[in-house]
């Protein structure tokens, strides 16, 4: 019914507003008593052998939304209706920014993929934080994972980078599970120079430091690129090692267009962007097999990009990751896609 009627109507319109519309139709439509009930019913798989302890945390089941769906933390209630393990909220940054002129999300429909150059628009790190409060004081019996994913502000250079992220790293520290450090979007100007290993290496210490000083430290992830070379994997394996963070959310976005079938000129012409969905499943899947084999499994791996399916959440599992998120492929699919997941996973225990 998704694909077949709501899919097309949806489609006719532009990408972000339809996103906008349908989060608030979400909200609207699961704040009527007993729909989210009926939600949960519908779309969340409680199965104990979907069960996974990663980073010390307790996982409802391996399949998480991830970042950029929910900037500011506002979906997270429903998104745990429609049956996901983990939601990561974000990109955060400290100041509230409007991110880049729209139009900046576009559809690749026959590649089943999207292009996107949000930069990191958002409300800011204090809203998020407010509604993150709000939601765990209203929980209920939802057990999902809460991530928090940080950035910086455009305007911030890098030279100061570490100073927007410990901001945000210290105002969601109470709220959140896990932390993402974000220094793969192809959309903020310079951000990926911080992945190479100098800066890195100093963000990650430093924010390492400041996250022991707590009574109970938080597991802090960092979220790499696709393009990144075999070379500049090695040197995250490192990193990791050297840094003691918890782990790696592979991949972001890529910036290649080598194997999209969508017409050149209408590449082209959207212009600059990251590419997700379909088109980044199996480099995404090389880069988690790369990095598991590299570093002898020493460090748990988030596996996302261009998962449809179980075969595909699988594949990513099979190449070393222990848990998964996806995003393009919830616009594609619909609300049933984590259940289809899970349920498909439960067939290959
Ligand atoms: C993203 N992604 C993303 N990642 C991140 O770390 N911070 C962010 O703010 C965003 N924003 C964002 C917006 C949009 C519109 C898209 C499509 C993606 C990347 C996302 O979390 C994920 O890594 C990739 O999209 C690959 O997964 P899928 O979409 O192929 O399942």
């Amino acid at each position: 019914m998704y694909k077949r009627i709501i899919l097309p109507i949806l489609f006719r319109f532009d990408a972000e507003t339809i996103h906008h519309t349908v989060s608030t139709f979400l909200k609207i439509a699961l704040s009527i008593p007993g729909v989210s009930a009926i939600c949960r019913r519908l779309f969340v798989l409680e199965d104990e052998r979907l069960n996974r302890t990663v980073f010390g945390l307790s996982f409802p089941n391996p399949v998480g939304m991830a970042a950029g769906f929910d900037k500011n933390g506002e979906l997270v209630s429903e998104l745990s209706d429609l049956g996901f393990g983990f939601v990561e909220i974000g990109t955060v940054t400290p100041r509230p920014q409007p991110g880049n002129p729209r139009p900046r999300l576009f559809r690749l429909k026959i590649d089943l993929g999207l292009i996107n150059r949000m930069g990191f628009n958002n409300k800011g790190v204090s809203p998020a934080a407010e509604r993150l409060r709000h939601f765990n004081r209203n929980r209920g019996n939802r057990r999902v994972i809460v991530g928090g994913n940080i950035g910086k502000n455009k305007d911030t250079p890098n030279e100061n980078a570490l100073n927007d992220y410990l901001i945000s790293f210290r105002e969601l520290f109470d709220t959140v599970d896990y932390f993402v450090v974000n220094v793969s979007s192809p959309n903020t100007p310079g951000l990926r120079d911080l992945q190479e290993r100098e800066p890195l290496t100093k963000l990650l210490t430093a924010l390492e430091q400041e996250n022991r000083q707590r009574p109970k430290a938080k597991p802090i992830l960092l979220k790499i690129a696709p393009d990144l070379t075999n070379g500049q994997l090695d040197d995250i394996i490192a990193i990791v090692t050297e840094t003691g963070i918890a782990g790696v959310i592979a991949t972001n976005t890529t910036i290649n267009r080598g194997n999209l079938t969508t017409d050149p000129a209408i590449i082209n012409q959207i212009g600059a962007g990251g590419v997700s969905g379909q088109p980044l499943r199996t480099r995404a899947t090389e880069v988690i097999r790369y990095l598991h084999q590299q570093s002898a499994g020493a460090f748990p791996i988030i596996g996302v990009g261009g998962i449809f399916s179980a075969q595909d959440a699988q594949e990513k599992l099979n190449a070393g990751a222990s848990l998964v998120q996806v995003y393009t492929s919830f616009i594609y699919e619909g609300p049933g896609l984590v259940k289809k997941i899970n349920q498909g996973l439960l067939k290959s225990i």
